[in-house]
Formats: C-alpha cells, sequence, structure tokens
C-alpha cells in the first residue's frame, strides 16, 4: 500500500528544515571573525565574501552551479538585481527550490534547472557571472567543472568559487586505518573528494581566467564544527524525528571527525575569485 500522504518535496522540505536547524539559514560552512559569533552571521560572512569577489552588476546573468534549495540565487536576484539560473543534479532540489522562488514571488528572474555542472550545456559566453558555492567536493570530474563554467563565462565576466580543500595526500595505510572515519562523513555528507586549493587556482588559469584572489579560509571556518554540535544539542529532537537518530548521531560523529582533520593539517576550506580577460 502506497502513503497517499507522502510528497517528495514535503519530506524533502521537512529533511531541508533540519538541514537549517544543524548547519543554519544558509547551508553551508561559516567564516569567523571570533569563534563565540553566531553560526548565521558566520556563513552570511562567506556568502558575503562570494558577493565581494563576484562583483554584481544589475542585470547580470548568472549562473549558480549546484544551487541547492536556491537561497543564495533568491538573496542576489533581490540584492543585487541580477537574473540567476540555479543548476544541481538533485530533481528533487529543483523542484524545492522552484517552490521556495514562487512563494517569495521572484520567478521572473530567478529560475532553476535540473543539469550538470560538469555538462552544463548551455551556450558559450551566456553568463556574465558563475557562482559555485560549496558544490565542486561532489563533483568527480573537477576539470570539466572548470572547463564547463568558463566556457559559458563572456569575456570581461566573472567566476567565484569555494569549496572544501585538501592540504595533503593521504596515505593508503592512513586512509585504510581511518576507512570507518571517511565513511561516516560519506553517510552523513555523500560521496565527497577534496582537493588542494592550488590545483583550483592551476585548473582555473589554465582553463583562461586570471585569479585575483585565492584565500584559505581553513582557520577562520574551523568554529564552524562546534556550532554544529551546539545546534544539533540544542534541536536534538526535532532533528531526530526529521532525520532519524542514526543520521544525527552521523552528523555529530562527523563535526568531530571534521574538525580533527582541520586541526591536523588534512582538510580546510579555500576561496577563489577570478576574471576572464575581456576580448582585445
Ligand atoms: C552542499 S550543497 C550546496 C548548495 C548551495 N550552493 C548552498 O551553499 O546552499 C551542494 C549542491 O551541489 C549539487 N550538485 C552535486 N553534484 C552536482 C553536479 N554534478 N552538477 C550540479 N550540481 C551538483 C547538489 O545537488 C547540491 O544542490
Amino acid at each position: 500500500m502506497t502513503d497517499q500522504s507522502y510528497q517528495p518535496a514535503d519530506h524533502y522540505d521537512r529533511v531541508t528544515q533540519a538541514w537549517r536547524l544543524l548547519l543554519g539559514a544558509e547551508l553551508h560552512y561559516g567564516v569567523f571573525a571570533d569563534p563565540a559569533e553566531p553560526l548565521d552571521d558566520a556563513t552570511r560572512r562567506l556568502t558575503q565574501l562570494m558577493i565581494d569577489g563576484a562583483r554584481f552588476e544589475p542585470g547580470n546573468r548568472v549562473l549558480d552551479v549546484g544551487c541547492g534549495t536556491g537561497a543564495q540565487a533568491r538573496h542576489n536576484a533581490q540584492a543585487f538585481g541580477v537574473d540567476v539560473v540555479g543548476i544541481t543534479t538533485s530533481g528533487v532540489g529543483v523542484d524545492l527550490a522552484r517552490e521556495l522562488t514562487a512563494g517569495e514571488g521572484f520567478t521572473e528572474h530567478v529560475t532553476f534547472e535540473q543539469r550538470d555542472g560538469t555538462d552544463n550545456e548551455f551556450p558559450d559566453a551566456s553568463f556574465d557571472r558563475v557562482w559555485i558555492l560549496e558544490s565542486s567536493h561532489l563533483m568527480r570530474e573537477r576539470e570539466r567543472l572548470v572547463s564547463e563554467a568558463v566556457r559559458v563565462l563572456r569575456p570581461g565576466g566573472r567566476l567565484v568559487w569555494c569549496d572544501l580543500v585538501r592540504h595533503r595526500t593521504i596515505p593508503f595505510l592512513e586512509l585504510r586505518d581511518r576507512r570507518e572515519d571517511f565513511a561516516t562523513l560519506r553517510t552523513a555528507f555523500g560521496d565527497a573528494r577534496m582537493e588542494p586549493l592550488a590545483s583550483y587556482q592551476g585548473w582555473f588559469e589554465d582553463a583562461g581566467l586570471v585569479v585575483e584572489q585565492a584565500e584559505d579560509l581553513t582557520d577562520a571556518t574551523l568554529p564552524t564544527f562546534q556550532a554544529w554540535r551546539d545546534n544539533a544539542a540544542l534541536h536534538h529532537d526535532e532533528a531526530v524525528e526529521a532525520l532519524g537518530l542514526d543520521a544525527l548521531r552521523a552528523f555529530e560523529r562527523s563535526a568531530d571527525i571534521l574538525e580533527g582533520l582541520w586541526r591536523d593539517g588534512t582538510f580546510g576550506y579555500g576561496l577563489i575569485a577570478a576574471s576572464k580577460p575581456a576580448r582585445t
């Protein structure tokens, strides 16, 4: 028998809401000026760094690669008068992003499509800005993400990217010894692969961009994990109801594991702002 009341969007909405309780209003890492400041202030600071790098101009056409539920797409359209196309491989994500955007009355300037960032199929030079916030670690073909993003950017346009990065190669034996930790991270956040900030910089430059800013935000993002643990304790019952106890435990354990990997110099966080030279 099927449950007639079950609606995928409702389910996703509930799960997304639970993630918001854990990760804050914006579903990404925070950049802390002070470890004690609220997580929402810190996640807004990360978004602001991306906005500073993007230097939006009214009327810009923006591609948001890995747009989640469209929070930044809506914010950027409203705050800067830009038109945003958000893409994600998640069909459920597209439905929810459209639903939320219709609810806020932005459908004229913000649209969402189910497309792959590593093969986006948009025409060459069809966007003024490309925005890639914390989605690249989920894409295996990193260089294709970069070449596609740069291909669709018009000469004179700007690209901003931020994500988790890897500071060192993890030897095979260490990977084997820590396989349970890495399995826990996969359960909580999906199949991720981190690459060094310098590799991203090199890929963007090889694809023809001028990298103007390549910033290591590892220290500034470290307090994110304590903030996540605090939220997990504060919203324990609601999170268990939406996600289940096992998922909440995996999330809490992941915060500990990631904090350890940040502290021992394995993983961290980086941001890049770059421009595509105008044709002369
Ligand atoms: C961690 S979320 C980040 C969402 C959003 N940028 C934010 O910060 O709130 C990662 C997003 O990347 C999307 N994604 C994963 N692989 C993708 C791919 N190959 N192409 C496009 N989007 C992808 C996921 O569906 C999800 O929307």
